[in-house]
């Protein structure tokens, strides 16, 4: 899917005309971008239009494969003008390997999407840099361990959970069904139950309600709409409904997280990652340079939720698909389980 696609549907009229008349006369009285690329030896890459850059040759549902394309043509550093964003894109393993290993602080930093900072969501970990990110990555982590991620502790969430999930599984009897809502479900409590110290039941409406705005929020999060958005502020807020979507979860979730928050806190016995934060906090509680404050726990908190359960969600999925695909590998896998889980 083009630019075009994204953004004609969702314009009037007379509102194409104007943004093709002010295309029209950029184009014209823009200065070319090829010339300064060469001149200032950026990496090589297709050549830009003034605005667009060169949106026009992306396919936005699968950026990835327009790149892989680019690759195969510019090599596997290349310039690519994402709007009026210059943006050096790198491929393959090697490259990959050498920029975030062997230059992980020159490349250590990540931009936080328009959307993102419109929903005051550029802190805690994943989209925020600096000293702030190094703290709260260093006391996430460290607190993770110590609930167990790991370690033979984290049994005691997940063999519990596993039950529940062949319970919910065994409900269909042998037909064929949809598993990704029962295995988010599963994945999520594990994660809760270190987050917040507690499970919920599979068809807790607010469980549904919190489980299914965030996988919607990821997908949205990647879709062309919500990318022209991050790219062009002001015609997203106006145009684009899913950059409006999108704000409306981020901002239901904040407040389901920030409900959360306060109704599991228990000081006394510290049974959770959440507990441990807020704990934290209260220690550091007058101490001005302090980073935690509300805006970075509850951001912490809402990344570990997020990127814990949609990715390990996502993994066990492909697995059930090849395991469904390779019935070999799939007596392996079960050898195993017998094997690892007598002993
Ligand atoms: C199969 C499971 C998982 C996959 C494939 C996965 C993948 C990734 C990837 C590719 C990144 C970006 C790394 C980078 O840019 O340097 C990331 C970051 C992150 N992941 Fe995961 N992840 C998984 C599970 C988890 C779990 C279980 C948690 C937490 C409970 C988690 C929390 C995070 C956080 C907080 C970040 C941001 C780290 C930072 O910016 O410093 N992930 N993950």
């Amino acid at each position: 899917m083009g630019v075009w696609d994204t953004l004609l549907p969702s314009l009037g009229p007379s509102s194409l005309l104007g943004v093709g008349v002010l295309l029209l006369l950029v184009f014209l009285f823009c200065p070319h971008r090829t010339s300064s690329q060469k001149h200032r030896k950026e990496p090589p890459g297709p050549t830009p239009i003034p605005i667009l850059g060169n949106l026009h040759q992306l396919d936005l549902k699968r950026p990835d494969q327009t790149f892989m394309k680019f690759a195969k043509k510019y090599g596997s550093v290349f310039t690519v003008y994402m709007g009026p964003r210059k943006t050096v894109v790198l491929t393959g393993y090697k490259t990959m390997k050498e920029a975030l290993v062997n230059y992980a602080e020159e490349f250590g930093e990540r931009e936080a999407p328009t959307v993102a900072k419109e929903a005051h969501l550029d802190y805690g970990v994943v989209w925020a840099n600096g000293d702030s990110w190094r703290e709260m990555r260093r006391f996430a982590l460290s607190t993770l361990r110590d609930f167990g991620m790991g370690k033979r502790a984290c049994e005691d969430k997940i063999i519990p959970e596993c039950h529940s999930l062949l319970k919910e599984i065994s409900k269909f009897q042998g037909e064929a069904f949809d598993p990704t809502l029962i295995i988010n479900s599963a994945v999520c409590n594990v994660i809760c139950s270190m987050v917040y110290g507690t499970r919920f039941e599979y068809d807790d409406p607010d469980f549904r309600t919190i489980l299914s705005r965030t996988m919607k929020g990821i997908q949205l999060l990647g879709s062309p709409g919500v990318q022209l958005h991050n790219l062009f502020p002001r015609i997203g807020r106006l145009f684009l409904s899913a950059s409006k979507q999108i704000n409306q979860i981020f901002t239901a979730n904040k407040n389901y997280h920030l409900k959360l928050l306060k109704e599991t806190f228990t000081p006394h016995t510290c049974k959770s990652i959440a507990d441990a934060f807020q704990l934290r906090q209260q220690e550091e509680d007058g101490c001005p340079n302090s980073h935690f404050h509300n805006a970075n726990i509850l951001v912490t908190i809402m990344n570990l939720f997020t990127a814990g359960t949609e990715t390990t969600a996502a993994t066990l999925r492909w697995a059930l698909l090849f395991m469904a695909k390779y019935p070999k590998i799939q007596d392996q896998v079960q050898d195993e389980l017998s094997r690892v889980m007598e002993g």
